[in-house]
């Protein structure tokens, strides 16, 4: 599916330019994102000790809690390294927050010493709808948290 990726990073850049608060960033961040097509639920779980936390989102209620190297998010946190996911209920240990979730990509936004500080879950109610182009702009979208954040 085509998604102008290159609008909502403009989009994104704009809403988040002299801000520095965090949570407000990670939310306009989260209500941008979810006007692409197919984007059942977006948003952000945070580090913290050996667990994700659920952050700002827009979608239907999600777990509050993921362990480390559970389910994908708990994964990309583990491997550092982001996942595009054509069929959850192939992968091992999903996490079935929503059962009409069927296809999603997950990115780690690492801090400015290299450490995954959150990652950036997208899930689609369609099977396969996600692809690398769709993980490389999400990766886009990483790099300019950890840029807000240093
Ligand atoms: N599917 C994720 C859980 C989070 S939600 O789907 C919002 C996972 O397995 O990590």
């Amino acid at each position: 599916m085509f998604r102008d990726y290159a609008t909502t990073l403009k989009q994104i850049k704009g809403v988040t330019e002299g801000e520095e608060n965090l949570i407000a960033n990670l939310s306009n961040i989260a209500a941008i994102l979810k006007e692409l097509p197919g984007y059942f639920w977006v948003g952000f779980y945070l580090v913290n000790g050996e667990e994700l936390i659920v952050g700002p989102y827009q979608g239907p209620v999600a777990c509050s809690r993921i362990k480390k190297g559970k389910g994908v998010c708990g994964y990309v946190w583990d491997s550092k390294s982001g996942i595009v996911v054509k069929d959850v209920h192939e992968f091992p240990g999903h996490i079935a927050c929503s059962p009409i979730s069927k296809s999603e990509v997950v990115v780690p936004v690492f801090n400015t010493h290299g450490e995954v500080m959150m990652v950036l879950d997208v899930d689609s109610a369609e099977i396969a709808d996600f692809d690398e182009k769709d993980k490389a702009a999400l990766e886009k979208v990483a790099n300019h948290i950890t840029e807000l954040m240093a």
